[in-house]
């Protein structure tokens, strides 16, 4: 179970452990050395700044990198005119790869300015053979990469970087061991991601998630819940359940579990008001799972559900394993079960083959099933996916013009979907202050809309009782009700 180590009653003359994760904690206290040494010279502490791409998966492990680097002594940095700054990367589309490249040379010229700027990348990106060589080529001023198995050494790593003059280069092609007892550092203090298991099975054709992100493992269920009561404990009120398919939970344990029973067990967790999770893969959400959703008070009324495509005959090229009929039985018991239920997605456009006729079929569920929001993708080739090498890859001008169109159905429907709790008073998350507003708050509903409303930054972090005053189409103008009226 989880224990912090002291880094003061580390003896940093003894050979590192070669266990974890007390090899890191000793790297922790080797880095701290190397702080102090730096602040003598300088007058401060270095800082860190960590950009992240991508996902909730990658927001978390940056939170963890982020514990590292603060454990190792480091300071929070604003931007990228740290004294150490780390991308973690995404690749799930090409246009994420372009900004790190884009912005790699930006970096360099602040190196040129600060010597001695320690520049590293880790993340999906970095699990790619091609992109490692094309960094090592073309931007050489990079000190340090790792990919996304080992994120848990970045201490061990860093002080090679410290210590060492050449690029120091560590990726793994599949995990070998879980470190979980890490400290840490959260972005919000009243919510965290939780990692339920990691990797991808499902190889859907055009993704490359499961090259990158290596097999699916779930994580024991005791290890989990011990997990939240923590953070529970340290004042979390909401926690996202992260799985790249949270429905294939516990198939691969030792002793077998769902993901419902998972829910069910989560619910009970004191201190914990809010429980979320992501992404349910539509080829495997139990009736079950419908179930728990239904008991469990705490689950958030909203399901991320990806669509890709609304086409048969395209769901079965991308390897997604339901037809667009089973798919919109699905969201209709779904409904059926939890009526005030929020329903988002995921949509890519102009898969290679994709016809006008598909596309239409596409249009036709967005219209059926009236998200609340999708986030809709235009289709990137990514090398060694099946997609890749498929023929009929659709002109530039078509993708973009469906694109565009499916957008405006998107949004249409949304508008009008996402305004229905308007009048209503409802629970509120309060997240922040309000940065265009002064004298506004902003927090989310449990369907996760966004609703700004006066009040004061002794508000942020607690669940309030706001009525909806007036709705934007994405967000929600609200007044927050006096206690008595909570309900
Ligand atoms: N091209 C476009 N979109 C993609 N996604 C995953 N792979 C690709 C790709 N090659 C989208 C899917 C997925 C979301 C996270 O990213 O819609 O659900
Ligand atoms: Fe997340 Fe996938 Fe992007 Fe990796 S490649 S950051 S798992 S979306």
């Amino acid at each position: 179970m989880y224990q912090e180590i002291n880094l003061d009653k580390i003896d940093m003359n003894a050979e590192p452990p070669a266990e974890e994760p007390a090899r890191q904690y000793y790297f922790m206290a080797k880095c701290r050395e190397w702080v102090r040494e730096f602040e003598q010279k300088n007058g401060r502490r270095p800082t860190a700044f960590i950009q992240t791409f991508g996902c909730q998966m990658n927001a978390r492990d940056s939170e963890k990198l982020r514990g590292i680097l603060l454990r190792a002594g480091y300071e929070e940095g604003r931007d990228e005119t740290a004294d150490f700054v780390l991308y973690n990367t995404c690749t799930v589309r090409d246009n994420a790869n372009q900004k790190v490249y884009g912005r790699l040379g930006h970096l360099q010229t602040l190196k040129k300015k600060n010597p001695g700027m320690g520049i590293a990348l880790c993340g999906c990106m970095m699990q790619e053979a091609a992109v490692v060589e094309r960094i090592q080529k073309t931007y050489p001023f990079v000190d340090l990469i790792f990919g996304t198995h080992n994120i848990y050494k970045l201490a061990e790593l860093l002080y090679r970087c410290q210590t060492e003059k050449e690029m120091v280069v560590d990726v793994w092609d599949s995990a070998k061991e879980a470190v979980e007892d890490l400290p840490a550092t959260r972005k919000y203090p009243f919510k965290s991601g939780v990692n339920i298991m990691y990797g991808c099975n499902n190889f859907c054709s055009y993704c490359i998630v499961p090259y990158v992100r290596g097999r699916e493992r779930s994580r024991e269920p005791e290890e989990i819940l011990a997990e939240i009561r923590r953070l529970a404990e340290d004042g979390v009120k909401e926690v996202m359940l992260l799985g790249q398919n949270v429905n294939s939970y516990g198939k691969n344990l030792a002793r077998p579990m769902t993901f419902a029973e998972l829910l069910r067990q989560v619910n009970e967790v004191k201190g914990i008001e809010r429980i979320r999770f992501m992404t349910s893969h539509p080829k495997d959400l139990s009736d079950d799972l419908i179930r728990a959703m239904q008991e469990c008070k705490k689950v958030c009324r909203h399901l991320h559900l990806p669509l890709q495509s609304g086409s048969s005959r395209i769901l079965e090229i991308m390897n997604r394993r339901y037809t667009k009929e089973q798919y919109l039985d699905l969201t209709e018991r779904i409904r059926r079960a939890i009526p005030d239920i929020s329903l988002t997605t995921d949509i890519i456009v102009g898969f290679p083959g994709e016809t006008e006729a598909d596309f239409e079929e596409t249009l036709d569920v967005v219209r059926k099933v009236r998200y609340d929001s999708a986030f809709t993708f235009i289709y990137s080739k990514r090398t060694g996916t099946v997609a890749a090498s498929m023929e009929g890859q659709v002109p530039e001008e078509v993708v973009k013009d469906r694109f565009d169109r499916l957008l405006c159905e998107v949004q249409q429907i949304a508008a009008k979907v996402c305004g229905r709790d308007a009048g209503s008073t409802r629970m509120v998350l309060v997240e922040c202050e309000n940065d265009h507003q002064q004298g506004y708050v902003s927090g989310r509903l449990g369907n996760n809309l966004l609703v700004h409303f006066p009040g004061d930054a002794s508000l942020i972090g607690k669940i309030v009782p706001v009525k909806l005053l007036e709705s934007k189409g994405f967000y929600y103008i609200g007044k927050m009700e006096e206690a008595e009226d909570r309900r």
